[in-house]
């Protein structure tokens, strides 16, 4: 039988091509702080290792909070009537960009709720105004689409795209996610893949009737399908929605998370998220900076709209202004030992097929 020393497990999930389910349970099921601190700081070499000191940055630009879904958990589902919806102009998002490019960031990530009338020619033409007028690379999360979609906005010059799977179970995923299908999102996921896409995935930490074997399972779909970006955090309960009573994800779980699915994944980039920094008020993400996470996502929504974009309450920095992250987020990398990186920072994982 495998040694079950907590050395033995995280070498052992280090090492192996294809870790084994009850390793990856065992890290998520520490529960000792001086444990947990073994597994984060193992996790932390491995991405100092791996993906280098810096802390990459992403400038998130919320377009637009229509959305069509139901998806039980997400304060901008349709049957939220209360809220206000907006879509920003051609100009305000330009207007966006420009200031994202002006900070030096090398990455802007247009996102919005997941919209079936959203008009693809639309995106098509503003990715390509953005792809003339600056040198900045662009990630796409606007859910799921036809294949015909998302080669449209490939070709005209997308280079990322961000569509969480949330959670692989198939049963969790259908409550959580009335009249939508679990098959077509994996094959969203798939065809982002095959159109070259650099592809980030992710998951929610705490959904109700979520279980440690389900996060294992999670966590071995994000090592099979070699995402380039893993985006892992919290669920915050919205008051707004069916699951409102809920208690929030446990911050430790989200770590532990993040630090096994670094030292499995070993070069994927991890955002330390904005739900993570958001949870019962306190920013965990220098904690999760520190157990395998490198990214960190500014957001340059304008107000007032930026408010409105409430898929959770109490969003991290849904009050200020755009542009007033960057002295918050210097003194974030200063106080952890580490340095802000502007670059485009594309996948370590293409970069190495390239190479090969
Ligand atoms: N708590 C935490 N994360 C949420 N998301 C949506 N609603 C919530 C919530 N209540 C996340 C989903 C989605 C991303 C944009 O926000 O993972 O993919
Ligand atoms: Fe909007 Fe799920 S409710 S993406």
């Amino acid at each position: 039988m495998a040694e079950k020393t907590l050395q033995a497990v995280l070498n052992r999930l280090y090492e192996a091509d294809v870790p084994d389910k009850a390793d990856i349970e065992y890290g998520l099921s520490l529960q000792d702080p001086a444990q947990m601190g073994e597994l984060f700081a193992f996790a932390d070499e491995i991405r100092r290792r791996h993906v280098g000191n810096g802390i990459l940055l992403r400038g998130i630009i919320e377009f637009s909070n229509y959305c069509s879904n139901t998806c039980e958990y997400c304060g901008l589902n349709k049957t939220n009537t209360n809220l206000t919806r907006y879509k920003l102009t051609d100009k305000q998002i330009l207007n966006c960009i420009e200031q994202i490019a002006n900070s030096g960031i090398g990455t802007v990530v247009l996102q919005s709720g997941e919209q079936t009338d959203l008009d693809a020619y639309w995106l098509a033409g503003i990715i390509r105004e953005i792809k003339t007028r600056f040198d900045i690379a662009i990630t796409l999360s606007v859910g799921e689409r036809p294949f015909d979609d998302y080669a449209l906005w490939k070709e005209a010059g997308a280079d990322r795209y961000l569509l969480k799977i949330e959670t692989t179970n198939r049963q969790l995923y259908q409550k959580l996610h009335p009249q939508m299908s679990f098959d077509n999102r994996l094959k969203c996921s798939k065809d982002l893949g095959i159109l070259g896409y650099q592809n980030g995935s992710g998951n929610i930490i705490g959904l109700p009737g979520q279980t440690i074997s389900d996060i294992a399972g999670d966590i071995l779909f994000f090592a099979g399908e070699r995402f380039d970006m893993i985006g892992i955090g919290p669920f915050i309960p919205h008051p707004a929605t069916a699951l409102s009573d809920c208690p929030s994800g446990d911050v430790e779980m989200v770590l532990k998370t993040i630090a096994v699915t670094r030292i499995i994944t070993k070069d994927a980039h991890l955002p330390a998220t904005t739900a993570i920094g958001s949870l019962n008020g306190n920013d965990h993400r220098p904690a999760a900076l520190t157990a395998g996470a490198n990214v960190l996502m500014p957001n340059f929504t304008p107000q007032p709209w930026r408010q409105l974009y409430e898929i959770y309450p109490g969003k991290r920095c849904s009050t200020e202004a755009p542009g007033t992250c960057g002295p918050c987020i210097d003194i974030m990398a200063d106080t952890i030992g580490r340095t802000i990186d502007l670059s485009r920072g594309d996948s370590l994982k293409k970069k190495r097929k390239e190479c090969a």
